[in-house]
Protein backbone atom coordinates (compact mmCIF):
# COMPACT_ATOMS: atom_id res chain seq x y z
CA UNK A 1 0.00 0.00 0.00
CA UNK A 2 1.28 3.12 -0.61
CA UNK A 3 2.10 6.48 1.35
CA UNK A 4 0.06 9.48 1.36
CA UNK A 5 1.62 12.58 0.68
CA UNK A 6 0.18 16.21 1.79
CA UNK A 7 2.51 19.05 -0.44
CA UNK A 8 1.82 22.69 0.33
CA UNK A 9 -1.90 21.97 0.78
CA UNK A 10 -3.88 25.44 1.33
CA UNK A 11 -7.41 26.16 1.53
CA UNK A 12 -8.60 29.40 1.49
CA UNK A 13 -12.85 29.36 1.30
CA UNK A 14 -14.30 32.64 -0.93
CA UNK A 15 -14.61 35.09 1.84
CA UNK A 16 -11.01 35.34 2.65
CA UNK A 17 -11.38 32.46 5.32
CA UNK A 18 -7.96 30.40 5.40
CA UNK A 19 -8.87 26.80 6.87
CA UNK A 20 -6.01 25.07 5.90
CA UNK A 21 -2.57 27.14 5.40
CA UNK A 22 -0.05 25.59 4.28
CA UNK A 23 -0.11 21.90 5.01
CA UNK A 24 2.72 19.52 4.49
CA UNK A 25 3.27 15.64 5.13
CA UNK A 26 4.41 12.57 4.19
CA UNK A 27 1.89 9.71 5.83
CA UNK A 28 4.49 6.58 5.34
CA UNK A 29 1.54 3.46 5.10
CA UNK A 30 0.44 2.23 7.06
CA UNK A 31 -0.74 4.61 10.22
CA UNK A 32 -3.07 5.72 12.61
CA UNK A 33 -2.66 9.64 12.12
CA UNK A 34 -4.45 11.72 14.30
CA UNK A 35 -4.96 15.49 13.43
CA UNK A 36 -5.80 17.07 16.91
CA UNK A 37 -7.05 20.66 17.89
CA UNK A 38 -9.54 23.10 18.99
CA UNK A 39 -12.81 23.65 17.10
CA UNK A 40 -12.33 25.74 13.44
CA UNK A 41 -8.73 24.54 13.05
CA UNK A 42 -9.35 23.75 9.71
CA UNK A 43 -9.03 19.31 10.63
CA UNK A 44 -12.14 18.75 8.75
CA UNK A 45 -11.24 20.60 5.75
CA UNK A 46 -7.94 19.13 5.57
CA UNK A 47 -10.09 15.62 5.77
CA UNK A 48 -12.52 16.35 3.24
CA UNK A 49 -9.88 17.27 0.86
CA UNK A 50 -8.37 14.46 0.76
CA UNK A 51 -12.17 12.36 0.62
CA UNK A 52 -12.83 14.72 -2.39
CA UNK A 53 -15.56 16.90 -0.82
CA UNK A 54 -13.43 19.85 -1.21
CA UNK A 55 -10.83 21.24 -3.70
CA UNK A 56 -7.47 22.69 -2.45
CA UNK A 57 -7.34 25.91 -3.52
CA UNK A 58 -3.36 25.65 -3.89
CA UNK A 59 -1.19 22.11 -3.26
CA UNK A 60 -1.08 18.81 -4.15
CA UNK A 61 -2.47 15.07 -2.62
CA UNK A 62 -0.78 12.01 -3.68
CA UNK A 63 -1.27 8.62 -2.62
CA UNK A 64 1.96 6.96 -3.95
CA UNK A 65 2.32 7.47 -7.20
CA UNK A 66 -1.19 9.09 -7.64
CA UNK A 67 -2.41 12.35 -7.68
CA UNK A 68 -5.73 12.24 -5.79
CA UNK A 69 -6.66 15.42 -5.29
CA UNK A 70 -7.47 15.77 -9.29
CA UNK A 71 -9.06 12.54 -8.67
CA UNK A 72 -13.39 12.23 -8.31
CA UNK A 73 -14.45 11.92 -4.68
CA UNK A 74 -16.47 8.65 -5.58
CA UNK A 75 -13.27 7.09 -7.55
CA UNK A 76 -10.82 7.63 -4.83
CA UNK A 77 -10.85 4.30 -3.08
CA UNK A 78 -11.34 6.49 0.36
CA UNK A 79 -13.97 5.37 3.22
CA UNK A 80 -14.92 8.11 5.64
CA UNK A 81 -17.26 7.86 9.18
CA UNK A 82 -18.61 11.16 10.49
CA UNK A 83 -19.88 12.33 13.62
CA UNK A 84 -23.58 11.67 11.99
CA UNK A 85 -23.74 8.22 11.36
CA UNK A 86 -25.89 9.31 8.11
CA UNK A 87 -27.68 5.39 7.70
CA UNK A 88 -30.13 5.25 5.06
CA UNK A 89 -33.32 5.19 7.51
CA UNK A 90 -35.79 2.77 5.47
CA UNK A 91 -32.58 -0.12 5.19
CA UNK A 92 -31.69 -2.85 7.91
CA UNK A 93 -28.53 -3.00 9.38
CA UNK A 94 -27.37 -5.83 6.35
CA UNK A 95 -28.54 -3.44 3.42
CA UNK A 96 -26.76 -0.73 4.73
CA UNK A 97 -23.62 -2.39 5.25
CA UNK A 98 -23.98 -3.66 1.06
CA UNK A 99 -25.09 -0.88 0.03
CA UNK A 100 -22.23 1.03 -1.06
CA UNK A 101 -20.68 -2.46 -2.52
CA UNK A 102 -24.15 -3.12 -4.38
CA UNK A 103 -24.07 0.29 -6.52
CA UNK A 104 -20.84 -0.26 -7.34
CA UNK A 105 -21.66 -3.30 -8.97
CA UNK A 106 -19.71 -5.45 -6.50
CA UNK A 107 -20.77 -9.20 -7.51
CA UNK A 108 -23.41 -10.50 -4.65
CA UNK A 109 -21.52 -13.51 -3.15
CA UNK A 110 -18.30 -10.76 -2.49
CA UNK A 111 -20.93 -8.76 -0.95
CA UNK A 112 -22.21 -11.29 1.37
CA UNK A 113 -18.51 -12.47 2.17
CA UNK A 114 -18.14 -8.73 3.19
CA UNK A 115 -20.87 -7.94 5.08
CA UNK A 116 -20.30 -11.39 6.86
CA UNK A 117 -17.19 -10.43 8.13
CA UNK A 118 -17.40 -6.87 8.84
CA UNK A 119 -20.73 -7.72 10.73
CA UNK A 120 -18.53 -10.55 13.06
CA UNK A 121 -15.51 -7.81 13.50
CA UNK A 122 -17.94 -5.03 14.82
CA UNK A 123 -20.37 -7.35 16.84
CA UNK A 124 -23.16 -6.94 14.61
CA UNK A 125 -24.25 -10.26 13.76
CA UNK A 126 -27.42 -10.25 16.06
CA UNK A 127 -28.66 -6.64 14.81
CA UNK A 128 -28.93 -7.34 10.89
CA UNK A 129 -32.00 -7.12 10.73
CA UNK A 130 -32.89 -3.92 12.38
CA UNK A 131 -33.82 -0.53 10.94
CA UNK A 132 -31.22 2.68 12.45
CA UNK A 133 -34.14 3.73 14.51
CA UNK A 134 -34.69 0.15 16.37
CA UNK A 135 -30.89 0.93 17.43
CA UNK A 136 -28.54 2.52 20.05
CA UNK A 137 -25.97 5.72 19.52
CA UNK A 138 -23.30 3.37 19.73
CA UNK A 139 -24.82 0.43 17.58
CA UNK A 140 -25.52 2.86 14.73
CA UNK A 141 -21.67 4.39 14.82
CA UNK A 142 -20.66 1.17 14.45
CA UNK A 143 -22.84 -0.01 11.23
CA UNK A 144 -21.31 3.40 9.73
CA UNK A 145 -17.83 1.85 10.50
CA UNK A 146 -19.02 -1.48 9.20
CA UNK A 147 -20.09 0.38 5.60
CA UNK A 148 -16.73 1.57 5.66
CA UNK A 149 -14.76 -1.66 6.39
CA UNK A 150 -16.91 -3.64 3.83
CA UNK A 151 -15.37 -1.20 1.02
CA UNK A 152 -12.11 -2.14 1.43
CA UNK A 153 -10.73 1.21 0.73
CA UNK A 154 -7.11 2.45 0.49
CA UNK A 155 -7.22 4.90 3.22
CA UNK A 156 -9.80 5.27 6.19
CA UNK A 157 -11.21 8.73 7.12
CA UNK A 158 -12.86 9.76 10.52
CA UNK A 159 -14.60 12.75 11.58
CA UNK A 160 -15.11 12.86 14.67
CA UNK A 161 -16.82 9.91 14.92
CA UNK A 162 -17.61 9.55 18.59
CA UNK A 163 -18.65 13.24 19.15
CA UNK A 164 -22.27 12.23 19.19
CA UNK A 165 -21.65 8.95 22.13
CA UNK A 166 -21.66 9.71 25.91
CA UNK A 167 -18.59 9.33 27.41
CA UNK A 168 -18.71 5.21 28.13
CA UNK A 169 -19.22 4.39 24.64
CA UNK A 170 -16.88 6.96 23.80
CA UNK A 171 -14.55 4.76 25.55
CA UNK A 172 -15.63 1.62 24.43
CA UNK A 173 -15.41 3.03 20.52
CA UNK A 174 -11.81 4.07 20.69
CA UNK A 175 -11.07 0.94 21.51
CA UNK A 176 -12.72 -0.87 18.85
CA UNK A 177 -11.61 1.67 15.77
CA UNK A 178 -7.99 1.43 17.54
CA UNK A 179 -8.50 -2.41 17.17
CA UNK A 180 -9.82 -2.25 13.50
CA UNK A 181 -6.81 -0.42 12.75
CA UNK A 182 -4.14 -2.98 14.09
CA UNK A 183 -6.35 -5.79 12.28
CA UNK A 184 -6.54 -3.99 9.34
CA UNK A 185 -3.39 -2.10 9.04
CA UNK A 186 -5.15 0.80 6.64
CA UNK A 187 -3.58 4.28 6.54
CA UNK A 188 -5.94 5.99 8.58
CA UNK A 189 -6.98 9.87 9.44
CA UNK A 190 -8.59 10.66 12.69
CA UNK A 191 -9.83 14.19 13.40
CA UNK A 192 -10.84 15.01 17.17
CA UNK A 193 -10.74 18.26 19.70
CA UNK A 194 -10.14 15.45 22.11
CA UNK A 195 -6.95 15.29 23.53
CA UNK A 196 -7.50 12.10 25.32
CA UNK A 197 -8.92 10.43 22.26
CA UNK A 198 -6.08 11.95 20.20
CA UNK A 199 -3.15 10.29 22.97
CA UNK A 200 -5.32 6.96 23.03
CA UNK A 201 -5.63 6.54 19.22
CA UNK A 202 -2.53 8.03 17.09
CA UNK A 203 0.10 6.76 16.87
CA UNK A 204 1.23 10.26 15.46
CA UNK A 205 -0.86 13.53 16.41
CA UNK A 206 -0.58 16.60 14.51
CA UNK A 207 -1.53 19.58 16.56
CA UNK A 208 -3.34 22.13 14.74
CA UNK A 209 -4.69 25.42 15.67
CA UNK A 210 -6.14 27.97 13.25
CA UNK A 211 -5.00 26.26 10.30
CA UNK A 212 -1.54 25.79 10.76
CA UNK A 213 0.48 22.47 12.39
CA UNK A 214 1.98 23.30 15.67
CA UNK A 215 3.54 20.34 16.36
CA UNK A 216 3.79 16.46 14.92
CA UNK A 217 5.20 13.36 16.80
CA UNK A 218 4.26 10.44 18.97
CA UNK A 219 1.41 11.36 21.60
CA UNK A 220 4.21 10.82 24.19
CA UNK A 221 6.56 13.18 22.54
CA UNK A 222 4.05 15.76 22.11
CA UNK A 223 3.49 15.58 25.52
CA UNK A 224 6.73 15.59 27.16
CA UNK A 225 8.30 17.99 24.54
CA UNK A 226 6.15 20.38 23.74
CA UNK A 227 7.00 22.64 21.01
CA UNK A 228 5.61 25.34 22.31
CA UNK A 229 2.57 26.76 24.54
CA UNK A 230 -0.06 26.02 22.61
CA UNK A 231 0.89 22.72 22.20
CA UNK A 232 2.05 22.41 26.30
CA UNK A 233 -1.40 23.80 27.16
CA UNK A 234 -3.95 22.19 24.36
CA UNK A 235 -2.40 18.12 25.26
CA UNK A 236 -3.38 17.52 28.97
CA UNK A 237 -5.97 17.45 32.19
CA UNK A 238 -5.81 19.69 34.06
CA UNK A 239 -3.93 21.42 31.75
CA UNK A 240 0.02 22.29 32.15
CA UNK A 241 0.35 25.19 34.70
CA UNK A 242 2.42 28.36 33.30
CA UNK A 243 3.78 31.39 35.19
CA UNK A 244 5.94 34.49 33.03
CA UNK A 245 9.07 34.89 34.50
CA UNK A 246 13.06 36.37 33.65
CA UNK A 247 15.76 34.99 33.92
CA UNK A 248 18.77 36.07 36.51
CA UNK A 249 21.40 34.10 36.67
CA UNK A 250 20.75 30.74 38.06
CA UNK A 251 17.36 31.87 38.78
CA UNK A 252 14.30 32.11 37.24
CA UNK A 253 12.37 35.19 38.57
CA UNK A 254 8.16 35.48 37.90
CA UNK A 255 6.69 39.00 39.12
CA UNK A 256 4.20 36.54 40.92
CA UNK A 257 6.41 35.65 43.20
CA UNK A 258 7.72 31.84 42.17
CA UNK A 259 11.34 32.11 41.85
CA UNK A 260 12.92 28.73 41.03
CA UNK A 261 16.77 27.88 39.71
CA UNK A 262 17.05 27.34 35.92
CA UNK A 263 17.21 23.62 35.01
CA UNK A 264 20.40 22.40 34.65
CA UNK A 265 19.90 20.72 31.30
CA UNK A 266 18.94 24.68 29.91
CA UNK A 267 21.52 26.16 31.75
CA UNK A 268 23.23 27.19 28.62
CA UNK A 269 20.36 28.26 26.78
CA UNK A 270 18.78 30.77 28.62
CA UNK A 271 20.52 34.33 29.41
CA UNK A 272 19.86 36.64 32.03
CA UNK A 273 17.54 39.54 31.14
CA UNK A 274 15.30 36.39 28.57
CA UNK A 275 11.61 36.67 29.22
CA UNK A 276 9.93 33.03 29.20
CA UNK A 277 7.06 31.42 30.30
CA UNK A 278 7.66 28.41 32.70
CA UNK A 279 5.07 25.32 32.11
CA UNK A 280 4.95 22.02 34.82
CA UNK A 281 2.12 19.93 34.45
CA UNK A 282 -0.02 19.04 37.63
CA UNK A 283 1.37 15.27 37.75
CA UNK A 284 5.20 16.84 38.41
CA UNK A 285 4.00 18.99 41.28
CA UNK A 286 4.33 16.87 44.84
CA UNK A 287 4.42 17.58 47.98
CA UNK A 288 8.00 18.34 49.12
CA UNK A 289 9.91 15.65 51.46
CA UNK A 290 12.16 16.99 54.36
CA UNK A 291 14.61 15.79 52.75
CA UNK A 292 14.49 17.81 49.08
CA UNK A 293 17.03 19.96 48.05
CA UNK A 294 16.12 23.32 49.31
CA UNK A 295 16.41 24.67 46.02
CA UNK A 296 13.56 22.58 44.62
CA UNK A 297 11.07 23.78 47.06
CA UNK A 298 8.84 26.58 46.91
CA UNK A 299 5.92 26.63 49.42
CA UNK A 300 2.23 27.29 48.32
CA UNK A 301 -0.57 27.76 50.55
CA UNK A 302 -3.79 25.30 49.72
CA UNK A 303 -6.78 27.04 48.31
CA UNK A 304 -8.94 23.52 46.98
CA UNK A 305 -8.75 20.36 47.59
CA UNK A 306 -10.68 17.81 44.30
CA UNK A 307 -10.55 14.28 45.58
CA UNK A 308 -11.26 11.81 42.79
CA UNK A 309 -10.78 8.53 44.36
CA UNK A 310 -7.76 7.72 42.21
CA UNK A 311 -6.05 10.65 42.95
CA UNK A 312 -6.34 14.26 44.55
CA UNK A 313 -6.30 17.56 42.64
CA UNK A 314 -5.00 20.42 45.03
CA UNK A 315 -4.92 23.93 44.11
CA UNK A 316 -2.02 25.26 44.82
CA UNK A 317 -1.33 29.34 45.44
CA UNK A 318 1.79 31.31 45.19
CA UNK A 319 1.31 34.83 45.64
CA UNK A 320 -0.92 35.73 42.77
CA UNK A 321 -0.67 32.47 40.23
CA UNK A 322 -2.83 29.34 41.27
CA UNK A 323 -1.83 26.01 40.12
CA UNK A 324 -3.40 22.48 40.15
CA UNK A 325 -1.44 19.55 41.54
CA UNK A 326 -2.42 15.86 41.15
CA UNK A 327 -1.55 12.93 42.82
CA UNK A 328 -2.01 10.37 45.23
CA UNK A 329 0.34 12.15 47.93
CA UNK A 330 -1.32 14.50 49.91
CA UNK A 331 -0.69 17.87 50.57
CA UNK A 332 -0.50 18.74 54.68
CA UNK A 333 -0.50 22.62 55.19
CA UNK A 334 1.31 23.60 58.14
CA UNK A 335 -0.55 26.13 61.01
CA UNK A 336 0.07 28.61 58.75
CA UNK A 337 -2.02 27.12 55.91
CA UNK A 338 1.51 27.13 54.18
CA UNK A 339 2.53 23.73 52.83
CA UNK A 340 6.28 23.50 50.87
CA UNK A 341 5.54 21.70 47.37
CA UNK A 342 8.46 20.13 45.81
CA UNK A 343 9.16 21.02 42.15
CA UNK A 344 10.38 18.33 39.35
CA UNK A 345 13.15 20.54 37.41
CA UNK A 346 13.71 17.81 34.80
CA UNK A 347 10.06 17.95 34.11
CA UNK A 348 10.27 21.36 34.04
CA UNK A 349 9.10 23.20 30.39
CA UNK A 350 11.02 26.65 29.24
CA UNK A 351 9.49 28.46 26.00
CA UNK A 352 9.94 31.91 25.14
CA UNK A 353 7.19 34.65 26.05
CA UNK A 354 7.43 36.38 22.64
CA UNK A 355 7.68 33.50 20.27
CA UNK A 356 5.88 30.49 22.68
CA UNK A 357 8.59 28.18 21.40
CA UNK A 358 9.82 25.61 23.59
CA UNK A 359 13.40 27.20 24.57
CA UNK A 360 15.10 23.63 23.34
CA UNK A 361 13.29 23.04 20.53
CA UNK A 362 14.44 22.81 17.00
CA UNK A 363 11.97 24.09 14.76
CA UNK A 364 9.79 21.02 14.36
CA UNK A 365 7.17 21.82 12.10
CA UNK A 366 9.98 23.58 9.35
CA UNK A 367 9.48 21.55 5.84
CA UNK A 368 7.61 18.60 4.72
CA UNK A 369 7.57 16.23 8.10
CA UNK A 370 7.42 12.79 7.94
CA UNK A 371 5.34 11.23 10.32
CA UNK A 372 7.45 9.19 12.84
CA UNK A 373 6.55 5.82 13.36
N1 LIG B 1 -17.76 25.72 3.31
C1 LIG B 1 -17.15 26.66 4.01
N2 LIG B 1 -17.23 27.97 3.64
C2 LIG B 1 -16.57 28.94 4.33
N3 LIG B 1 -15.82 28.72 5.40
C3 LIG B 1 -15.70 27.45 5.82
C4 LIG B 1 -16.36 26.36 5.16
N4 LIG B 1 -16.04 25.20 5.81
C5 LIG B 1 -15.24 25.55 6.83
N5 LIG B 1 -15.02 26.90 6.84
C6 LIG B 1 -14.18 27.63 7.79
O1 LIG B 1 -12.89 27.05 7.80
C7 LIG B 1 -12.36 27.02 9.11
C8 LIG B 1 -12.00 25.59 9.47
O2 LIG B 1 -13.16 24.82 9.56
P1 LIG B 1 -13.15 23.25 9.81
O3 LIG B 1 -12.20 22.62 8.88
O4 LIG B 1 -14.57 22.79 9.79
O5 LIG B 1 -12.57 23.18 11.29
P2 LIG B 1 -12.61 21.97 12.36
O6 LIG B 1 -13.04 20.72 11.68
O7 LIG B 1 -11.20 21.91 12.87
O8 LIG B 1 -13.55 22.40 13.44
C9 LIG B 1 -13.40 27.65 10.01
O9 LIG B 1 -13.07 28.99 10.20
C10 LIG B 1 -14.68 27.52 9.20
O10 LIG B 1 -15.58 28.53 9.52
MG1 LIG C 1 -14.74 19.53 12.10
Amino acid sequence: MSDLIFTHVRKEFPGGVVAVEDFSMVVPNPRMLVLVGPSWCGKSTLLRMVAGLETLTSGSIYLGEQRLDTVPSRDRDIAMVFQSYALYPHMTVAENLGFGLKIRKTPRAEIERRVREAAATLELDALMERKPAQLSGGQRQRVALGRAIVREPRVFLYDEPLSNLDARLRTDMRATIRKLYDRLRTTSIYVTHDQVEAMTIGDVLVVMNKGRVHQVGTPESCYREPADTFVASFLGSPAMNFVDARIDGGTIVSRDGVNMPVPPSMSGLVRTGAEVRVGIRPENLHPAPSDAPHSARVVAEVSLREPLGHETLTHLRFGAVEWVARGTREFSPGPDGQTPVFLDLDRMHIFWKDSGRRVDSADATAGATEAPA
